[in-house]
């Protein structure tokens, strides 16, 4: 381990500024185990320091293991981001629409940040991502948690240069191209559950937050905020089992070493690339590939939208993004709502 700012440009040197638990944090992003004495040695700071700082990681919800004579090890999976790492990975074509990646170690949440700023430019992203959000959002209101390493949380703002007029159907069109991505890295066994989730064995993986930022004239911007669970422990994956939510992560699902900066950046690509062909083509560079993942088709569920609740057969999407679901009244579609799968009976 070096020591902070011992170097022209380690990875040490650029988490000055930051809290302890930020900086303990990037000592520890290599998996290794380090000892208390040899962390506050690197840090400048006593070994109690380090200690709170520990606590602190702990309470954030970052699985950090202490061994006596060894110290402390971070959960596997956890490397820092590094933005620097990610960028050298873009493909070409997100590289020339990216003008600006930044990690953050904490913000209140990615999508909030990018809302406040101005547009990028037309056909031009602004990424923002961060270690650990304090208010990060999911869909309908919830929070989404996610502990320090173990997952991602990625905002991007994209600006069309006028409103697409499927516009709803953007979420689906980013769900496929999150697929394509964790498929390219080896996943296998990842399906779309209508809206905005990625699936693996029935568990949420992830999920997706569009959020439109459109003016009376010009530009419409979108925020697409991405959060994949990476390596969230099992006393998380439990928490986040008892609100409802069966969830698992990229470690259960059997990526074994996933780096998180390799991961950013096969998402990036995916994702600029549909965006640009979403602009012009909507879904049809991606209905099919929609409709093979999809993990609600022939299952028996139910909506709960502002209206109510209706029950019927899933029947998969149609070309604007709809859920088709036929009910004994007849076959019904919708924009939005909430599914859950009723059990077989
Ligand atoms: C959901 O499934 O409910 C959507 C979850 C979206 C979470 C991501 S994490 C990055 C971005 N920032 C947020 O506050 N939310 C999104």
């Amino acid at each position: 381990m070096r020591r902070e700012g011992g170097g022209s440009s380690g990875l040490h040197a650029k988490t000055h500024g930051q809290p302890l638990a930020a900086r303990v944090f990037a000592c520890l992003a290599d998996g290794e185990f380090h000892s208390g004495e040899e962390l506050a040695g690197a840090l400048g700071v006593s070994r109690s320091a380090v200690w709170k700082a520990a606590h602190t990681l702990r309470e954030l919800g970052a699985t950090l293991h202490a061994v006596p004579n060894r110290g402390y090890r971070l959960h596997a999976g956890s490397e820092a981001l590094d933005a620097r790492r990610i960028l050298e990975q873009l493909p070409p074509g997100a590289q020339e629409c990216v003008r600006s990646l930044e990690t953050a170690w904490t913000v209140d949440s990615t999508n909030s940040v990018l809302l406040a700023r101005p547009n990028p430019p037309f056909g031009t992203s602004e990424v923002l991502l961060a270690e650990y959000q304090s208010a990060g959002r999911g869909r309908r209101g919830r929070a989404w948690v996610a502990p320090p390493g173990g997952s991602i949380c990625l905002s991007l703002s994209w600006s069309f240069r006028e409103v697409p007029q499927e516009l709803g159907a953007l979420g689906l069109a980013i769900g496929v191209c999150v697929l394509r991505a964790l498929r390219g890295l080896g996943l296998e066994g990842g399906r779309l559950k209508w809206p905005n989730d990625i699936l693996v064995n029935g568990r949420k993986l992830g999920g997706i937050l569009i959020e439109l930022r459109a003016e009376s004239a010009g530009p419409a911007c979108v925020i697409i905020g991405i959060g994949l669970n990476v390596a969230l422990g099992e006393p998380l994956l439990a928490q986040i089992e008892r609100t409802g939510i069966p969830a698992t992560d990229l470690i259960a699902s059997g990526m074994t070493h996933p780096s998180r900066n390799t991961l950013v950046a096969a998402l990036l690509g995916h994702v600029v690339e549909g965006l640009k062909r979403f602009e012009n083509e909507a879904m049809r560079p991606f209905i099919e590939e929609w409709r093979a993942a999809d993990a609600l088709r022939g299952t028996q569920i139910e909506v709960r939208t502002l209206s109510g609740s209706v029950s019927g057969w899933a029947k998969g999407i149609d070309l604007h993004g709809a859920l088709v679901i036929e009910t004994p009244q007849g076959i019904q579609r919708f924009i939005s709502g909430e599914v859950t799968v009723r059990p077989a009976q």
